[in-house]
């Protein structure tokens, strides 16, 4: 059954709301893990050396290097949760369901990281110093614990291993253990590292009163944060290796957009982390805030354009192979899903599989022509073209004559291998490209 609502997002469209709040959480997310690091590193090295500068640095900054981050990490995260959910809700569904331990432990990490953090900016001072310094190891690794059991939900959306639906007990390790599951988390652990540096730079480089030596010893260790994502290069080509046929054809020239992005981040990887080398190398520790913002950018673009293409390229499933971006599940599954299948809708009607997409009060039979094509289109499309906005559909038909649309609609899937085959009958076809003619005449007035 796909009796959920598809959430209709104005302007930004399902998709663009996910992309936006996606990026605020991940960026955010892999800081505050990274942060924990350099935090703990930081600390344990002025602790060593009696540095009593870095130790105020820190103390001064912690909240804003840990706390925050942390809670604005929770909530975004939370917000990604409403978001998802409303947008994909069988999608979400689905990974609930095979993932519950995961979640189950991941939740556990989460208070804990929520106590160590609160005890650890509030207790400067308070307490022996190394044992301080052991509460932000414990919040560094139980944050690297929650990055690497998100990752294997996300990488399980690219490549699904030997999993199949519905057979893996309750911690779905054969999910877990998946083909993209090893680059994938070593490239975040990575990211995070850099991002942190990069924050820790960017903070440095505006706080005047921080001395020169406290100021160069920072910026040197947060050299030595960022210097390894070049490794996230031939990650990207590990991860590429494993990849579905179809999406490494988008990455080849298929999809010049994910091209373009996939381009852009691998320079950005390169450009950091060699401007970290070289300034490490020419001992060269005074960044100036506009350097500090450009080091910003390019971990922002870097690190962007990997998100970007990785929502790309799994296009049009939103589980490899298994769940279409819509919900509607690939041929073979019938058995498992019997009314939310290709198949199934293709017979039966996509309309006979979401009720929600007709207007309340309305027969789906009762239905004809736009306004039959208009509910299609809510159901088959709405997931990823908004009519004006995001993906926007009324500019992609534009001038179309409604056999070109009808004709396109027999073969979506060849036209642009990210769209899933359309999923409903041949009368829903001609509905939606009536529908999809409306758009056009209100086009000229
Ligand atoms: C899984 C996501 C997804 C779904 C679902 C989807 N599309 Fe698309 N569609 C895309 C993408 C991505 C493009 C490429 C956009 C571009 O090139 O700017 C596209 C392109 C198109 C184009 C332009 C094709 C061309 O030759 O330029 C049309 C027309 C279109 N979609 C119609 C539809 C219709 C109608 C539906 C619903 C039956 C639909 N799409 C469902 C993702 C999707």
């Amino acid at each position: 059954m796909l009796e959920y609502p598809i959430f209709d997002v104005p302007l930004l469209g399902g998709s663009g709301l996910i992309a936006v709040m996606a990026i605020v959480h991940v960026f955010i997310s892999h800081f505050s893990v990274g942060s924990g690091f350099l935090m703990a590193a930081a600390e344990r090295r002025a602790i060593r050396e009696q540095d009593s500068g870095t130790i105020a640095f820190l103390k001064q900054y912690s909240w804003l290097i840990l706390l925050g981050p942390y809670v604005l990490g929770t909530v975004t995260g939370v917000g990604i949760w409403f978001t998802i959910a409303l947008v994909a809700p069988r999608a979400v569904s689905i990974l609930i369901h095979q993932f519950v331990w995961d979640w189950a432990i991941e939740w556990v990490l989460f208070i804990i990281e929520g106590l160590v953090i609160f005890i650890y900016a509030f207790r400067w001072d308070k307490m022996d110093p190394r044992k301080h310094n052991r509460l932000a190891w414990i919040f560094a690794f139980t944050s690297l614990g929650t990055l690497l059991i998100i990752n294997a939900i996300l990488s399980f959306m690219l490549t699904t291993g030997s999993w199949q639906p519905f057979d893996a007990g309750v911690m779905n390790y054969k999910g877990i253990l998946n083909e993209t599951y090893l680059p994938t988390a070593a490239a975040r652990f990575l990211i995070s590292l850099a991002l942190a540096g990069v924050g820790a730079i960017v903070l440095v480089s505006w706080d005047r009163r921080t001395s020169e030596q406290t100021r160069n010893r920072i910026v040197s260790l947060a050299f030595k944060f960022i210097i390894p994502a070049l490794l996230c290069i031939p990650l990207a080509g590990w991860t590429f290796s494993q990849l579905s046929d179809r999406a490494q054809t988008f990455l080849m020239g298929g999809a010049p957009a994910m091209v373009l992005f996939l381009g852009f981040g691998m320079a950005a990887f390169l450009t950091l982390s060699f401007a970290a080398i070289v300034s490490m190398v020419r001992k060269d520790f005074a960044v100036s805030s506009l350097g500090a913002i450009l080091l910003g950018l390019l971990a922002f673009i870097a690190f962007g354009a990997m998100e970007f293409v990785r929502e790309g390229v799994r296009k049009p499933y939103v589980i490899e192979g298994f769940m279409y971006s819509t919900g509607v599940t690939a041929p073979g599954f019938e058995d498992l899903d019997p009314r939310g299948n290709l198949t199934h809708t293709q017979r039966a009607g996509i309309l006979s599989a979401s009720g929600w997409a007709v207007p309340s009060g309305v027969e789906p039979a009762s239905l004809a022509g736009a306004e039959l094509g208009k509910a299609v289109f809510k159901a088959a499309c709405l997931r990823c073209h908004s009519v004006d906005g995001y993906n926007a559909i009324r500019p992609l038909v534009r001038g179309w004559s409604q056999e070109t649309v009808r004709e396109t609609l027999d073969k979506l899937d060849e036209v642009k291998p990210a769209m899933p085959p359309f999923p409903g009958t041949d009368r829903e076809k001609e509905a939606l490209a009536e529908f999809l003619m409306t758009l056009n005449a209100n086009d000229d007035e």
